[in-house]
């Protein structure tokens, strides 16, 4: 029998290991994951990265349902994702924020954060509009929520404001906000420092750290910046042409041979990789 960990979230929700196992993804002839396995711990920082085209966002997509498997198996804790449609995976606790946004640039920040509380709700937000199951004494609950995980966000200022038009790096922090709001064990993000000044960049891995530390939710993190991931991420899972090439902490990583000619043999296509590996965030 394998060991529980009691590790809980501050929303109360126990936190679950993922576990990638001889995962398989294949599009045509094209193998984009070959037989790829690892284990994000309860509580970790565990970043998956890869030069350009490597099959990071396609592992992204097969753990929440998005792409169909062709060989091995997902699972959070006991829960088999590998049979769990897309729109289920909030209510079983996983949070995604999207590589391109994808926010209702003419909706509030806080009509957008809500939509990930609708998730929540048994029928998720379809049941929500026909039937309307929410109290008011419900709504306003989640309401205060919102504007809770907003807070935490920093981006209480434009609650009223349409997502659109805020700047980039804000629109991202609405997006992880609406990936917050489901409550998550696990949040998982895809490129969240792409497009960032150094400065914003270093923000970005303080609220990375801060969601771990201060919310106890496990964060799988897909980013270029090897200045964030080197200085953040307790594990590294490393890819290339699909295949596991590296799961190791950061300072093993970076000194890998296969890593290491991975990244210079892809150097002009890794093109704003963001630093050399080693160097400290923030
Ligand atoms: N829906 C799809 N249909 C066909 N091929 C796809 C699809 N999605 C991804 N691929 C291919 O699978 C491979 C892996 O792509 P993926 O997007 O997972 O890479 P990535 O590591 O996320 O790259 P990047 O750093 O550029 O975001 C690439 O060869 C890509 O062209
Ligand atoms: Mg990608």
């Amino acid at each position: 029998m394998t060991q529980t960990t009691a590790q809980q979230t501050r929303s109360g929700r126990r936190v679950r290991p993922l576990r990638v196992d001889d995962l398989t993804v294949r599009f045509g002839g094209l193998v984009a994951l070959d037989h790829v396995s690892f284990t994000v711990e309860p509580g970790s920082i565990h970043a998956l990265i890869g030069p350009n085209g490597a099959g990071k966002s396609t592992c992204f997509n097969a753990i929440s349902g998005v792409y169909r498997i062709a060989e091995g198996r997902i699972t959070l804790g006991e829960i088999d994702l590998t049979k769990t449609r897309a729109h289920r995976l909030a209510g079983l606790g996983i949070g995604r924020a999207f590589q391109s946004l994808s926010l209702s640039p003419t909706s509030t920040v806080f009509d957008n954060v809500m939509l990930g509380r609708h998730s929540l709700t048994a029928g998720g937000f379809l049941s929500y509009g026909l039937r309307a199951p929410w109290t008011s004494r419900s709504a306003r609950r989640h309401g205060e929520r919102v504007t809770e995980i907003c807070e935490f966000l920093g981006i209480t200022r434009y609650l009223r404001t349409p997502a659109g038009a805020l700047p980039y790096g804000d629109q991202k922090r609405v997006d992880i906000a609406r990936a917050l709001a489901v409550e998550p064990t696990l949040l998982m993000l895809d490129e969240p420092a792409a497009g960032m000044s150094a400065g914003e960049t270093a923000d970005m891995a303080r609220l990375i750290q801060d969601v771990r530390d201060e919310l106890g939710v496990s964060v799988l993190l897909v980013e270029h910046d090897m200045g964030l991931v080197m200085g953040i991420a307790d594990r590294v899972t490393v890819l290339d042409f699909g295949r596991l090439i590296a799961d190791d902490v950061p300072a093993a990583v970076q000194s890998s041979p296969a890593v290491i000619h991975a990244y210079l043999g892809n150097e002009d296509s890794a093109g704003d990789a963001g630093g050399e590996p080693g160097r400290e965030a923030g």
